[in-house]
């Protein structure tokens, strides 16, 4: 959002920039007769945005320099001075001395005009078999290939918080609900790793998507190669990408990978947004099961009494921009004849602040985890409530061969008459319960009890505490997989 904020502020100073620098000879300006319009140059420019790119887009180049010395397109000689005014460009760059100038359009035109300012004649020859429609596309996959893997990292934290939590929480008692009213009773670490289990598929989701991501498009060219006998496997090696595309056509033109991540990150997102609501809800007066730090809550100008959970609710708010990058990319390919066009410049907007933002919330949600502080009281209060172990009695009359769906009726003619008593299912006497059936004896009342009830779900992916802390122990191995993992890859 910084970097959106940013462009728009200025856009104003582009203008005035422009007037003077229109006149400026454009690495393309050939076949042009008149200087471009000041409004074209400042409606085409993409430099105040793909400037995030400079870093891949120079470690590219270098790349491409290489191979183009390896097939001895060009000579060693040249590539040693190419590589060495790219390495001080990006000296530069790193220390906020470039200036970036938006009459040369975007970040591919900058680097490589600064290369034949700083190196001379020899610089002009680095796009030799290349052009910004590979080196673009390329650039995006190495940039995005590298925040994929930051984004399962921040992934990994807040799963690690989120286990970490869990294991405090095991014989936490709450209530747990369908159509947000009273259900079954559920352990608190037990919610906590339905968290873990959603976030775990985004970080697999994310790992699948980078496969498709990490392949090389450069040496597609404009759109049907280069008649350079270039190696493009050895440019795959040297960028560590797995493999090289098999279609310049469709290499220079497609995004669906960024569309595919915008997905997974919209998933992420949604999530998070689901998370939020619930921590929102807990720390309401009318449920008060939590506290968040004070660190993590910001207060009102007006009510001195509040302290509001803007973190979770601002994480709820931003999952919308996600939904929304997600649709202007299908959006911009749709219907996009072959092969490059324009709209692609557009790409990098969506895809951007989608990066930003997925890891802001994550970075949200890892700070905010460790400050949750649980109300075991309430948590256990609000259990009792609700009739909540009426599913249990079922089951008990079960076990003593009434059918379920009679058992059913029995519990719900229970249940009726205690509502009309003011009393829980478990404050009712024997004689009171024995009135629906002859089948309950007094060992009922172990069944009524919300630790009996929990303890009763004692099976893989059961609220049972037993089974939360073995759960607890393959999340642990599960995430240490994913690390190692990504430590290879
Ligand atoms: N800045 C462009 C983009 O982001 C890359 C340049 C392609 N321009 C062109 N005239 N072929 O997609």
């Amino acid at each position: 959002m910084l970097f959106v904020q940013k462009s728009a502020l200025n856009n104003s100073q582009y203008t005035a920039d422009m007037t003077a620098k229109n006149k400026k000879k454009k690495p393309w300006g050939g076949r042009f007769a008149t200087p471009t319009d000041e409004f074209v140059e400042c409606f085409t420019e993409s430099v105040s945005y793909d400037q995030r790119l400079a870093l891949v887009d120079i470690k590219g180049s270098i790349a491409h320099a290489e191979m183009l010395a390896h097939v001895g397109v060009l000579s060693k000689q040249d590539i040693r001075k190419i590589v060495r005014g790219l390495k001080a460009i990006e000296k530069d760059i790193r220390q906020g001395k470039f200036r970036w100038d938006p009459a040369l359009e975007d970040v591919h035109m900058n680097i490589e005009s600064a290369l034949i300012k700083r190196i001379g004649e020899v610089g002009k020859k680095l796009h030799t078999g290349r052009s910004r429609n590979d080196q673009v596309a390329t650039d995006i996959r190495l940039y995005l290939r590298a925040e994929i893997q930051s984004i399962r990292q921040l992934l990994s934290e807040v799963m690690t918080a989120l286990v970490d939590l869990a294991e405090k929480e095991t014989e936490t008692i709450m209530p747990g609900f369908t159509h947000m009213q009273t259900a079954q009773p559920v352990t608190f670490g037990h919610h906590l790793l339905a968290w873990f289990e959603m976030l775990y598929r985004d970080s697999l989701r994310l790992a699948d998507c980078r496969t498709r991501v990490n392949v090389l498009p450069l040496g597609s060219g404009a759109l049907a190669g280069t008649s350079y006998p270039i190696d493009r496997a050895y440019t795959a090696k040297l960028l560590g990408f797995p493999a090289v595309t098999e279609n310049s056509l469709d290499a220079v033109s497609d995004r669906d990978f960024a569309v595919e991540f915008c997905h997974c990150a919209a998933l992420v997102m949604m999530h998070l947004s689901r998370f939020s609501e619930e921590l929102v809800l807990w720390m309401s007066q009318q449920f008060a099961f939590i506290e968040l730090d004070d660190a993590w809550c910001t207060g009102s100008s007006i009510m001195p009494q509040k302290k509001n959970p803007d973190i979770a609710e601002l994480v709820r708010g931003k999952t919308g921009r996600l939904y929304g990058h997600l649709m202007s990319l299908l959006t911009l390919m749709k219907a996009q004849p072959l092969a490059y066009n324009r709209d692609n410049q557009e790409d990098k907007l969506a895809l951007f602040d989608a990066i930003d933002t997925v890891k802001q919330c994550l970075l949200a949600y890892r700070g905010m985890i460790p400050g949750i502080r649980v109300r075991n009281e309430a948590m256990l209060t609000a259990a009792g409530q609700g009739y909540i172990t009426a599913t249990d009695l079922a089951d008990y009359l079960v076990r003593k061969q009434v059918p379920f769906r009679d058992a059913h009726a029995v519990v719900g003619r229970a249940v009726r008459y205690a509502i009309g008593q003011s009393k829980d299912l478990s404050e009712l006497s024997l004689k009171e319960l024995q009135q629906f059936s002859k089948k309950i004896g007094k060992d009922v009342f172990d069944c009524l009890s919300l630790e009996g009830s929990v303890a009763a779900r004692d099976h893989v992916g059961g609220t049972a505490p037993k089974q939360v802390r073995q759960a607890i122990r393959r999340a642990r191995k599960r995430l240490i997989k994913i690390m190692v993992e990504d430590g290879e890859g």
